[in-house]
């Protein structure tokens, strides 16, 4: 096994330069351990790049300067561990390469992000992480930067550092990596004396009891937790139960929160949390006519195990049904009437197809007529049909563990999703997709001018209808998919779900 060890950034240049590879780039502050292995060994597996392992010990994220004095270095083993894991070169700059006197650019944290937790404690801490993550991202030039859930609340930070920055990198990350006696992994483990280790496993033992005990009651008592951590002579920095992704104090209606905590043990500060879910994840995909949602939605259900709710359908179908039974539909009372006896169901059959049935009537393939894709967009925009079903959807939604996809999912049926996706594509290549799968069908040659001229229609009546216009929720990530393949969508949409969602919680 040769060690490369690039100490400049010349030396790293010529390096990435005679390799002509993407990186995988694992950032460190050395001393380290089987969490760090961890990290390189996931790095490992994109084969087609190049794993660079960076050990700097970053000065400016110490708000304490005897931290930084006593901070362990132990480099000849770091190096020995990093290489034997499959580290393909070792970054070890000094700390004036990194940071050129008088040139260093520092950067702030969000202050959202960084006003809590260990923010609270540690100021100007999460600013330095920042700066250097961003200047050693600008000399790397990595592909994917591979971190660790251990440093959640750092994670957050620098994925909105690099979204800010629009920085062109990938960030993958590991759950957190425990030792036997379930104690996470941590450089200053090392500097634990037997009797403070014994506090911090108790510590985490504490945190697993709060979660059995939340897996029942959904409820998480903070008092009752700081109380038995003082019995057991544990001193407490800060304990808090916040929302996993804003982290700001949880609230009854949070699905997804983090219990998360420091204590203090002798002159060592030491951090664990664990997630906490109270219904499976829902992931809601919006977009206009052909953005090809159905066909991803579906893909990425049977993916992930996941029910499909094609609520585009649940519109279709009570479409058609309106049709076939003369319903006029412009009188309120008429409607409710209607309404109130109507059941849509889905049922699974082979393969990822799934059965659309209203009233007993399978309508799986002629609401997919142009008759019915002409009238759905006006019916779908009547008050009460959208009250009826999204109530509808909702009850489908309760248990968690479904991807919709729609027009208001992540707007108005599931504003509370974990994962919202605005997948759109442009009008050509909606249209394009939209003829080939009408063809497909055996309905004959579509005109493709006039097909087009539909969907724009469509696009305008969705997009301004009073009750619940097609709108890209906030918080949503757009996908433009034009030259993506369905598949490459599918793979990117369930990337980033498993980015999203704390890897501890799909175990
Ligand atoms: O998590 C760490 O080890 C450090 O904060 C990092 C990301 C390497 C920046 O110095």
């Amino acid at each position: 096994m040769t060690k490369i060890i690039l100490k400049t950034i010349k030396e790293l240049n010529e390096w990435r330069l005679s390799n002509q590879k993407d990186i995988s780039f694992v950032p460190t502050m050395g001393n380290l351990h089987l969490g760090h292995r961890e990290l390189i060994r996931e790095s490992k597996k994109l084969k087609e790049n190049l794993v660079l392992l960076s050990i700097f010990i970053n000065p400016l994220q110490f708000n304490d300067k005897e931290d930084l004095i006593k901070y362990p270095r132990t480099i000849n083993k770091d190096i020995d561990l990093a290489c034997a894991a499959g580290a393909d070169a070792i970054f070890l700059p000094y700390v004036d390469e990194i940071f050129p006197k008088n040139k260093i650019k520092y950067l702030k944290a969000s202050d959202d992000l960084s006003k809590n937790l260990c923010g609270n404690y540690r100021k100007g801490h999460f600013d330095g992480v920042c700066t250097v993550v961003y200047r050693l991202i600008n000399i790397v030039k990595p592909k994917v930067i591979f971190l660790g859930d251990k440093d959640w609340q750092q994670l957050l930070i620098i994925k909105e550092m690099v979204a800010k920055y629009n920085i062109k990198v990938a960030i993958k990350s590991i759950d957190t990596q425990r030792d036997s006696d379930g104690i996470p992994f941590s450089s200053r483990n090392n500097l634990l004396l037997k009797n403070d280790r014994e506090k911090v496993r108790l510590f985490s033992e504490e945190l697993f009891h709060a979660k059995k005990i939340f897996n029942k009651t959904k409820t998480i008592r903070l008092n009752n937790i700081r109380k038995r951590l003082k019995n057991k002579d544990i001193k407490v920095e800060y304990l808090e139960h916040v929302n996993a992704f804003n982290l700001q104090r949880s609230t009854s209606e949070m699905n997804i929160t983090m219990l998360a905590g420091a204590i203090i043990c002798g002159s060592t500060r030491l951090i664990d949390h664990i997630f906490l879910m109270k219904r499976d994840p829902i992931i809601a995909i919006d977009g206009p006519a052909g953005s090809g949602k159905s066909t991803v939605t579906k893909l990425i259900a049977k993916k992930l195990n996941f029910i499909f709710l094609d609520t585009g359908a649940m519109y279709r179908a009570l479409s058609w049904y309106l049709t076939k039974e003369k319903i006029n539909y412009e009188n309120g009372k008429d409607l409710n009437s209607f309404l109130s006896n109507i059941s849509i169901k889905f049922k699974s059959v082979a393969g990822s197809k799934q059965n659309v049935i209203i009233n007993n009537h399978n309508v799986t393939d002629k609401i997919r007529s142009q008759e019915i894709s002409s009238i759905v967009s006006s019916i779908a925009s009547i008050k009460e049909v959208r009250e009826f079903l999204v109530k509808e959807q909702r009850k489908i939604g309760e248990a968690g563990g479904i991807v919709a996809e729609g027009r208001d999912i992540g707007s108005k049926v599931f504003p509370n999703a974990e994962l919202k996706i605005f997948l759109t594509a442009t009008i050509n290549e909606r249209a394009k997709r939209r003829k080939n799968e009408l063809e497909a069908m055996g309905l004959g040659t579509i005109d493709f001018e006039k097909l087009k001229n539909e969907i724009e229609q469509r696009d305008f009546e969705d997009s301004n209808r009073k009750i619940s216009p097609l709108i890209k929720a906030e918080d949503a990530v757009e996908i433009i998919s034009d030259g993506y393949t369905i598949n490459q969508v599918v793979e990117k949409i369930v990337g980033i779900y498993f980015e999203t969602i704390p890897k501890e919680l799909h175990l």
